[in-house]
């Protein structure tokens, strides 16, 4: 190589790890870490546990994002249940979970085999497990704005502005 060319060559080591040095090194990135997992909740260990257990067991994901995951091979369009203790209290999810037909609760606006299924056939204490723990999960303030509009959307199939009507 000629001097030349060792220059340039040395000139895009150094840039390439001048740019790997500003991705990895960046402070925002931390804070855009932070804002990825915008969900919380303040269930005990062993509340989350159990209805986490009862969660897996009935394969929800197979249709619901819950902590942010889903079973990658499904595509139900089902809303989203982080958060979902943001408008529904433990009265509510458990009388939702125990009806026959969920859809006189929550009107469906989809394919009856993607639709919510009735749980009224699991035991008292499993379905007040789930609405105890369900009613737990909430999401951090400034994502709450974003996760109503996407729940909207969800349920109506509407584009969300600033004039539509909240969804019960
Ligand atoms: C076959 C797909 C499917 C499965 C499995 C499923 N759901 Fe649903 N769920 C839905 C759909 C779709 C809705 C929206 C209402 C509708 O279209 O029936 C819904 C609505 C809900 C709601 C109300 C959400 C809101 O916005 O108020 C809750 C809570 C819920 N599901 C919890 C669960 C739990 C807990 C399980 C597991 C025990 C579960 N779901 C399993 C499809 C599903």
């Amino acid at each position: 190589m000629r001097t030349g060319e060792k220059g340039i060559a040395v000139a895009m080591i150094l840039s390439v790890a001048i740019i790997a040095g500003l991705k990895f090194g960046n402070k925002e990135d931390v804070a855009e870490e932070e804002m990825d997992i915008p969900f919380v909740s303040n269930a005990s260990p062993e509340l989350a546990n159990k209805a986490g257990n009862i969660l897996r067991t009935l394969h929800c994901r197979e249709c619901h994002f819950i902590w942010g995951t889903r079973d990658l091979n499904q595509a139900v369009p089902a809303p989203a249940i982080d958060g979902v203790g943001e408008f529904r209290d433990e009265a509510w999810l458990f009388n939702y979970l125990s009806s026959e037909v969920p859809q006189d609760i929550l009107p469906s606006r989809l394919k009856p085999k993607y639709r919510m299924p009735s749980y009224a056939h699991l035991s008292v204490d499993e379905r007040q497990t789930l609405a105890k723990y369900l009613a737990t999960l909430k999401v951090k303030d400034w994502y709450l704005q974003d996760a109503t509009k996407k729940r909207y959307e969800k349920l109506t199939g509407n584009d969300y502005t600033d004039d539509s009507e909240p969804i019960p």
